[in-house]
């Protein structure tokens, strides 16, 4: 039993980050980090979610909706910071919980990994779809419905741009901080393009009512109720402040990425100072551009016209200006692009850390000879990837990726406060304020976004879990090398 909470200690998951060639430079900056919050984490939320959440959930309050998850991200973003600051090796969350609640917590929080970001590029590439074709529709080449965009049977254009990232990945991609700042700009470009442009064309009377009066909808029925509702036994309905809230647990999707901003720690210039601003100083700017955006584009057009695919875009289809739809596609498929590439690196890291440890296949942490990359984990990540791309609708896979992070918050917000007090000792570049205060806030905050998800992503959350529990037991568990190593020194006794 003892076996399930074996730590590996903080600093050997440090010293293996030390060994000569493998060091990385501390060269970032405060503004460096904020540039690359933003370009992680400016993507599908924003650009297609805002629509299918002011039509099924929230009409025009889906801005209140963007507020109230950045809240609960800022709380949970302050634990982040110390976790990375303190345990500053790749592999994020997976690593932080190796060293703090055992073995069992850590393989949980990977398999969970796995939710956020091979799943979250695969949402993010079916997004990428819909503007695509949105874009092609506007120079006149329909894609039939069944081969692109939320409703598509088999997702042509998703799967495309997740095994291009892929093949990126795999010969080593150095996506240096100059491109990404490109995307970045072209991205914020294109958002303040949308709220300038777009403000002249709002009409007050979309914004009445505000927050439309609950009712109760196919949105809600059954299994898609939101938990919460269910358990306090209400009728579930959508639209009303249950509505307002059910969105913020599937907006909380736009915000994903900024805990990529935290495993940047080790690269951090100064972390005690650099790394709070960066993560914040990113978190902040996007909700302030969610917030406009969404207000912008629910008094552009009547929110039950939202279109589902792209509805930046098409709301200036539908004012008259197909031009300035076209600049906003073209600007979402390139900043949606990074998106999928940072994720599913992230996720290729994650994999890697796993399998370096034993929990996986030792097979999977071989880096490639020639590319120096984790090219085996890398490409069968990337076509699991780009058959769920592919296959599965945003919707239903949105969610997945919102409960699988959350639950990752949770776990995080409480290893801050476990590691305060098992390795007080412990050198922390950023101490998170008011421990455990904000520790215990964020995980109420998770917690109750998490309750508002449907009960089917419940369901699928269990399933998923349970599936990852059982090939922990069978597989993880005797072939982790802290197993090999405890039973090799019992064999020398
Ligand atoms: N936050 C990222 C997005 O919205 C994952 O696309």
């Amino acid at each position: 039993m003892g076996s399930l909470f074996r730590t590996k200690s903080v600093e050997s998951s440090v010293r293996e980050t030390e060994v000569s060639g493998h060091r990385l430079r501390k060269d970032l900056t405060a503004l460096d980090l904020v540039v690359f919050g933003v370009g992680v984490i400016v993507g599908t939320g924003i650009f297609v979610l805002t629509g299918r959440v002011a039509r099924e959930y929230a009409g025009p309050a889906v801005a209140v909706s963007f507020a109230c998850a950045g809240v609960v991200c800022a709380l949970a973003a302050l634990c982040y910071a110390e976790f990375a600051s303190t345990v500053p090796v790749a592999g994020s969350a997976y690593t932080f919980s190796y060293a703090t609640m055992g073995e069992f917590v850590a393989w949980i929080i990977g398999w969970d990994l796995i939710l956020e970001m091979a799943l979250g590029s695969a949402v993010v590439a079916v997004g990428w779809s819909g503007y695509f074709a949105s874009l092609l529709a506007g120079i006149g080449l329909e894609l039939p419905p069944s081969l692109a965009g939320e409703g598509a049977r088999f997702n042509i254009p998703a799967v495309a741009v997740v095994l291009a990232a892929t093949a990126v990945l795999t010969v080593g991609v150095k996506i240096s901080s100059r491109i990404n700042a490109l995307m970045v700009m072209v991205k914020l470009a294109v958002i303040a393009l949308v709220i300038i442009a777009g403000l002249f064309f709002v009409k007050a009377a979309n914004y009445t009512p505000f927050i439309p009066p609950a009712q109760s909808t196919e949105t809600v029925e059954g299994v898609r109720a939101p938990l919460i509702q269910v358990l306090f036994g209400v009728t579930p309905v959508a639209f009303g402040w249950f509505g307002v809230f059910g969105a913020v647990a599937i907006v909380f999707f736009a915000y994903i990425g900024f805990d990529v901003v935290a495993t940047t720690a080790e690269e951090a210039r100064r972390p005690q100072r650099d790394l709070p601003i960066g993560i914040l100083g990113s978190l902040v700017a996007c909700t302030l551009l969610y917030v406009a955006v969404s207000l912008v584009v629910v008094g552009m057009q009547h929110y039950s016209e939202l279109s589902e695919a792209a509805p930046l875009a098409d709301a200036f289809k539908a004012v008259g200006h197909p031009v300035f739809a076209g600049i906003i596609s073209v600007g979402a498929i390139f900043g949606l692009t990074t998106v999928v590439l940072i994720l599913l690196l992230g996720q290729s890291r994650v994999f890697f850390a796993m399998s370096r440890d034993g929990l996986l296949p030792r097979g999977l942490a071989r880096v490639h000879p020639k590319y120096g990359t984790p090219a085996r984990a890398t490409m069968l990540m990337g076509t699991i990837v780009a058959v769920l791309a592919g296959l599965i609708p945003l919707s239903a896979l949105a969610e997945l990726v919102n409960i699988g992070t959350l639950f990752a918050f949770v776990l995080v917000s409480v290893g801050v406060v476990v590691l305060r007090r098992t390795r007080p000792d412990l050198h922390r570049a950023f101490r998170t304020p008011f421990v455990p205060v904000i520790p215990i806030l964020a995980v109420l905050g998770s917690l109750f976004v998490m309750v508002n998800l449907p009960v089917e992503t419940w369901i699928r959350f269990f399933v998923w879990m349970l599936i990852g529990v059982v090939i922990y037991l069978v597989y993880g568990r005797r072939h982790s090398k802290l197993a090999m190593s405890e039973k090799s020194s019992r064999s020398v006794i």
